[in-house]
């Protein structure tokens, strides 16, 4: 059996991915990032947590990364610091954790001989779509800390297989939602708003649009690129090929959600001006091709589990909706 190291597996997308690896079988090791809570993030409250095995620590740390990959065959490289408007009082600590973070992974993956690696990057690093859909060979644009933070992160990856022969892959996300997912996020905004109880959504921009995935979704695309040799050195869109506005985004929740609310524009919401990615949707083909996977959760019934999810108040108490949070 495969043991695979998660790392970012206390977050959003990590914790969803190390369920479904436990669940399909693997074994799973982990990494939640230290703090002195000795909180595990989402595997806190996750049934499955006690079928892995969790380390906490630090991608910062060079000799952490090389011991906790010792005994490892796989690594899917989550961990990041992802908020995009953090990133804009912050970006020492994006190069830190995402470039440094992403070294430290490669020369621990390299040292310890491991059979495949994971990077993920964003589609963020693509900026204002020049052209849609947006394949791989889109021009990457650094319109945020963030976004060079990962585009950084990615040519580290790539220069580890082009220099070590390095067995990696750099998968790229598009916008992904779902149960758990940050309130700094645009869909658990909206919803963690109306669900406590606001008759005004407090918003940013409305204009751009997205290709939103479930988690369910992308983590599954994450799992197609297990064992593929025909994908070594390559970049990898993961994303649906289609394509929404933020503001037919919150029609549809209202709708969904059943409430009378109206809109209004949050100054502090809205992105400097060359910052905000006005459009982003997926040209999904290569991911087709590579592996045969294909999306199977539709926006409408993605949203409908969101709410679902957030709407219970045991989940919805775990968020600040009256603050913006970035
Ligand atoms: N959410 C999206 O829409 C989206 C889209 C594209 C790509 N991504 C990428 O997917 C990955 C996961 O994103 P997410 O949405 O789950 O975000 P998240 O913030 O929920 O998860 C990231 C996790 O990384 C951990 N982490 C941060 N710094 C660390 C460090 N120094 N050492 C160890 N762990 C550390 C955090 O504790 C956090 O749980 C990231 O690489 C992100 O760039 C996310």
């Amino acid at each position: 059996m495969k043991k695979i190291l998660v790392t970012g597996a206390d977050g959003f997308i990590g914790s969803h991915l190390a369920e479904l690896l436990t669940q399909n079988g693997f074994q799973v090791k982990a990494l939640c990032q230290y703090n002195s809570f000795n909180s595990w993030g989402w595997l806190d409250t996750s049934p499955l947590a006690k079928e892995m095995e969790i380390v906490s620590g630090d991608v910062r740390d060079p000799f952490f990364c090389k011991t906790i990959s010792k005994d490892i065959d796989v690594i899917f490289h989550l961990a990041a610091l992802i908020a995009i408007p953090f990133s804009y009082h912050a970006p020492q600590s994006y190069v830190e954790t995402n470039v440094t973070g992403t070294l430290n992974i490669c020369q621990a993956a390299l040292e310890n001989d491991i059979s495949q690696v994971i990077h993920t990057s964003t589609s963020e690093v693509y900026g204002t779509a020049q052209y849609v859909p947006i394949d791989e060979n889109h021009p990457l644009q650094a319109q945020s800390p963030y976004s060079a933070s990962k585009i950084a992160a990615d040519a580290m990856a790539v220069s580890y297989f082009n220099a070590f022969q390095l067995p990696i892959t750099i998968a790229r996300p598009f916008n992904t939602y779902g149960p758990r997912q940050s309130a700094r996020a645009v869909i658990p905004s909206i919803i963690t708003q109306i669900a406590n109880g606001a008759e005004v959504l407090k918003l940013g921009d409305l204009a751009p649009t997205r290709d939103f995935n479930y988690v369910e979704d992308t983590c599954n695309a994450f799992i197609s690129l297990l064992n593929k040799t025909n994908i070594l050195g390559e970049t990898i869109n993961l994303g649906s090929n289609s394509e929404i506005s933020i503001s037919d985004t919150v029609k549809k929740i209202i709708t969904l959600m059943n409430k009378n609310v109206t809109i209004e524009q949050d100054e502090q919401r809205l992105r400097p001006k060359n910052s905000e990615v006005f459009r982003l949707l997926c040209d999904n083909t290569k991911l087709k091709e590579k592996t045969g996977f294909e999306h199977s959760v539709t926006i409408d019934a993605g949203l409908q589990k969101t709410i679902e999810w957030f709407t219970n108040p045991d989940n919805l108490r775990q968020y600040k909706a009256n603050i913006y949070n970035i």
